[in-house]
């Protein structure tokens, strides 16, 4: 990274570079890149799998009914939007919404790493089977990693179910709530050695 430049800065001239990219068939549907949002300044980095079709209108991850979902999760550990960074494995939008195929996240991926190079964050939490498999584990089964702690290369990384898959599975919402809760934690632990100074986490 060049010095004297924010985070933001960088974040900006990588979402423009890639504004027009063509490398998977996905750009041929998109109304555009859906890049990622937040404060790149922030430990936690949050990776779903792809942009849905409010998304795609709105240039924003998450900002459909799934989305709306997250920003709840997040509320309930004491956390706005505005204080973690997302992102998703595919920039585009896949047809229907399906999973994206793995030529598509393959093209996709350098570009998530590139922001994960400036965003350096210490915690990973990725969102679903797609994001868990093409960021964790290849293989993972997400029922069975879920809520579980990987570290690689210092970074702290975990999985939890989509929140596409809670709307469908509401009886999930309980395990996903323990997830948070250990993101949390890890959160306050991050604040104890001074590299974060987390919001105050709600009662209960
Ligand atoms: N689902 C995702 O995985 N990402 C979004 O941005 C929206 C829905």
């Amino acid at each position: 990274m060049q010095e004297g430049r924010s985070k933001t800065d960088h974040l900006l001239m990588l979402a423009r570079y890639y504004q027009h990219c063509t490398r998977c068939p996905l750009h041929q549907g998109r109304t555009q890149m859906v890049f990622g949002v937040g404060n790149p300044d922030s430990p936690l980095m949050i990776v779903g799998e792809g942009p849905g079709e409010q998304e795609d209108l709105q240039g924003e991850p998450f900002v459909g009914r799934a989305g709306q979902l997250l920003t709840k999760m997040l509320g309930a550990i004491g956390l706005r939007r505005q204080d973690v960074y997302i992102t998703n494995i595919v920039k585009c939008r896949p047809p229907n919404n399906r999973t994206p195929f793995d030529e598509e996240m393959d093209a996709c991926i350098p570009i998530l790493r590139q922001q994960f190079a400036i965003i350096r964050p210490r915690l990973l939490l990725t969102l679903g089977a797609a994001a868990t498999r093409a960021v964790i584990d290849r293989n993972a089964r997400i029922t069975k990693i879920r809520g579980q702690w990987f570290e690689r290369n210092g970074v702290r990384m975990m999985a939890t179910y989509h929140p596409a898959y809670l709307l469908r599975n509401p009886a999930k919402k309980a395990e996903a709530w323990e997830d948070l809760q250990a993101v949390r934690a890890a959160l306050d632990a991050l604040a104890d050695d001074g590299s974060f100074t987390p919001p105050e986490a709600p009662n209960g």
